[in-house]
């Protein structure tokens, strides 16, 4: 039974994901976020931490070499009375399908841009996970200490290139050398930054037309420019509607410059302001389960295998989605009918674990797992229900997998089947080969490299990798829902890991031909 103060918790968790392209600062804002959320005491600690304990694991060890970030880790914080969950994502680009994995555990995601570079590839396919789930996003024009594209550009660009409507909450007052602050539209102050200094002086003001503004102008320029922006703001820029930004249709937009900490508190204030805390979810068997039911419930979004090399441990990353986990406690899993005591759970903070005795709806609990779980398993506290299969994203890259020794080909097909549940990869079957040889899908390159080291050290096979011209998978689907019926003009059909029907192409351009001749049916990117 939740008592009040569980009701409570429950109702102050923000469970949030940051997405941007590579080099855009989410770094470097993560950092400035925890710092300001007092987690850590000095910038730099959190890629120091990573660092020191990279050495713990093979992956890590992958991850250090590259200088990439594979796993993803949670940051717990609190902040101005609510406890913050940071999802951290995986920052290089070829991890995008874990981070596509992730945002379906978060609640909103910040969209963190470079000021100069606008909205880039990488963010705008995160966007479009984003989207799919309607979640509710901030954006953030990051970099403002440097010389970027005008700001009614970046609007511009956040709204042609994403088509979400964006509603400026603050508006940089200068820009590079001549930065100086944040004019707050909502709370008509100035936020004035200074150099050496990370506490911004915060006016109070009647509005922008104030005359006080000139007093902190560093030049006429800076001071027309802005004058000259707000009247224009005026008039073509909406008011900033929460209904619409729940519901993803507007992103409000803040500027700043995360490496000197100027604007993350504005940023950090907005956000705990107007980010949802958890929602309802639905089942398949057509339940809305509220976060704050009596009964316990979770899906697995992630699993990681390897953490610690000293332990060969696997860990299945759980989005709790409604009422209070307990350490020890005893729940049903529905996939595999059967009860299970969940006697070990950790949260982490950029690797370190720390054990869990008591987490609630929104937290992520990292479960220690011997092999019971697989990515979008349900667990309970007692009932029947699931939430359903987490969408599969198309790969970009594929390939086909081949062993020398033929006695090795049903280990290699057991390995392969294991990283496909895990995630690490996608698998497909040609229907008139078979499972003998599955051709694998992937995001990115290192997702290959990661599949390999694994089925060497792991399951001790030396395996080929042969890349196969494919680009592009596509589900089929009439009025909304998967369909395995006949296709026109599609040479080549292959079954994914659910059977299910799917189409793999050179390019993305072969689309098209499909959708002309098959016009009943939608060629869709995710399984969803
Ligand atoms: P990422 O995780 O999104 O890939 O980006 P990261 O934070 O690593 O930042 C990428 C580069 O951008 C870093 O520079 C970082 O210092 C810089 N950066 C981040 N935020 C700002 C900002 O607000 N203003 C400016 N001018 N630069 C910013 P680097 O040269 O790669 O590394 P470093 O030597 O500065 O650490």
């Amino acid at each position: 039974m939740l008592t009040a103060q569980h009701k409570h918790e429950i109702s102050r968790r923000r469970t949030f994901a940051i997405i941007s392209h590579p080099d855009a600062g989410k770094t470097t804002i993560t950092e400035k976020i925890l710092y300001q959320g007092q987690v850590i005491r000095e910038a730099g600690e959190v890629k120091g931490k990573a660092g020191t304990k990279a050495a713990t694991s093979d992956w890590m060890e992958m991850e250090k070499e590259r200088g990439v970030s594979i796993s993803s880790s949670v940051m717990q914080f609190d902040f101005l009375g609510h406890r913050i969950n940071l999802l951290d994502t995986p920052g290089h680009k070829d991890f995008g399908e874990d981070t596509y994995r992730t945002l379906m555990a978060a609640d909103s995601a910040a969209m963190l841009i470079d000021a100069a570079k606008g909205v880039e590839a990488q963010t705008r396919k995160l966007y479009d996970v984003c989207k799919l789930r309607t979640m509710p996003i901030f954006t953030f024009a990051n970099k403002m200490d440097r010389e970027g594209k005008d700001p009614l550009e970046l609007i511009d660009d956040v709204e042609n290139t994403l088509g979400i409507k964006c509603v400026p909450v603050t508006w940089p007052f200068g820009m590079g050398d001549r930065f100086r602050g944040i004019y707050h539209l909502i709370e008509k102050a100035l936020y004035l930054y200074k150099p050496d200094s990370e506490v911004p002086e915060i006016i109070p003001l009647e509005d922008w037309s104030s005359p006080i503004i000139k007093e902190h102008a560093p030049d006429e320029y800076v001071l027309n420019k802005f004058i000259e922006d707000m009247q224009l703001l005026e008039g073509v820029v909406g008011e900033f509607d929460e209904e619409e930004f729940l519901k993803g249709k507007l992103t409000p937009m803040t500027f700043g410059s995360a490496k000197n900490n100027w604007g993350v508190d504005v940023f950090l204030k907005l956000f705990s302001q107007w980010a949802p805390p958890p929602q309802a979810r639905e089942t398949i068997q057509g339940e809305l389960i509220s976060p704050d039911s009596n009964m316990f419930s979770g899906f697995v979004f992630k699993i990681q295998a390897n953490m610690d090399k000293k332990h060969r441990d696997r860990v299945a990353f759980l989005r709790i989605c409604s009422g209070r986990f307990e350490r020890g406690m005893k729940v049903h899993h529905p996939r595999l009918g059967r009860e299970l005591r969940l006697a070990y759970a950790n949260q982490f903070l950029a690797q370190d674990r720390d054990t869990v005795d008591e987490a609630f709806a929104g937290d992520i609990v990292g479960l220690v797992d011997t092999g019971n779980f697989q990515i979008s398993d349900t667990i309970t506290g007692g009932a029947k229900f699931e939430y359903g299969e987490l969408p599969r994203f198309s790969p970009e890259l594929f390939a086909g997998l081949s062993i020398k020794d033929p006695l090795k080909k049903k280990q290699l097909q057991k390995g392969v089947v294991q990283l496909s549940e895990e995630g690490t990869i996608q698998v497909f079957y040609d229907p008139i080969v078979g499972e003998q040889e599955p051709i694998i899908g992937v995001v990115g390159a290192l997702q290959f490299d990661v599949l390999l080291h694994r089925l060497q050290v792991e399951y001790n096979l030396d395996v080929k990798l042969q890349r196969l011209p494919f680009s592009v998978a596509r589900w089929p689907k009439k009025e909304g829902k998967l369909y395995d019926g006949e296709l026109q003009g599609a040479s080549r059909i292959f079954k994914d890991k659910k059977g299910q029907q799917v189409v793999l192409l050179d390019k993305e351009w072969d689309v098209g031909w499909l959708e002309k001749e098959n016009p009943d049916l939608e060629f869709a990117s995710t399984s969803f």
